[in-house]
């Protein structure tokens, strides 16, 4: 069986975001253990309209090129990082919007997530965990959550992620059991 491809999704497009930060980090971590193949996956890249179909593609093939071009981006992975910030204790309208846009290529597929902001990004991860149990995907247990003072100084003095403690634990901890995921439901779907 092919190696499995896991995405790291990069989930705000602000110009200024802080996003890049915390994406290559984990895509460096998710890279190093030489088991998996990684993407990152910039949502800048596919840019979407607001959702504009006549139904989910679920149902209904998408009439957008943008639409398909982004299922069929989708498609191509095993498992995804979703790499997150909290607007308003929420996902960004961004990624929600990109999550509608595409069904059946999220079923049976796990989604591991990083969070960052005050408090970890955790109140929008348990939202994410939630659209993705909808999407028929395997949301894990563990994340990583970069939040309070050393998300502020990760922001606003560049404090480097490498030096915040416990945090790369947590992200082999995560790592681990998404490849288990990664692994076990790839074997089933091709069964
Ligand atoms: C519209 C908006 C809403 C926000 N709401 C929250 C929030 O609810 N909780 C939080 O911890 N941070 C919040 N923040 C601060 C973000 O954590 C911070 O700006 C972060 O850098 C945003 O991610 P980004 O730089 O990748 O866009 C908000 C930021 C924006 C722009």
């Amino acid at each position: 069986m092919p190696m499995p491809k896991i995405a790291v999704i990069i989930s705000t497009t602000r110009a200024s975001r802080f996003a890049d930060i915390p994406a290559g980090w984990i895509t460096g971590l998710a890279r190093a253990r030489g088991d998996v193949e990684v993407e990152l996956v910039d949502l800048r890249d596919y840019p979407l309209p607001f959702f504009d179909e006549p139904a989910s593609n679920a149902y209904v093939p998408s009439t957008h090129e943008a639409a398909r071009r982004w299922q069929r981006k989708v498609a191509e992975f095993d498992g995804y990082i979703f790499v997150t910030a909290e607007y308003n204790r929420g996902i960004s309208g961004v990624l929600k919007n990109a999550l509608d846009y595409a069904y059946p290529e999220w079923n049976r597929k796990p989604a591991a997530c990083l969070g960052y902001g005050s408090v970890g990004g955790a109140r929008a991860i348990e939202q994410l965990r939630l659209n993705c149990v909808e999407l028929q995907m395997a949301p894990t247990r563990n994340g990583v959550h970069i939040q309070g003072v050393d998300f502020f100084e990760a922001l606003q003095n560049h404090k480097p992620l490498a030096d915040i403690p416990f945090i790369e634990q947590n992200a082999v901890t995560m790592l681990d059991e998404l490849y288990w995921w990664t692994q076990a439901l790839k074997t089933a779907r091709a069964a």
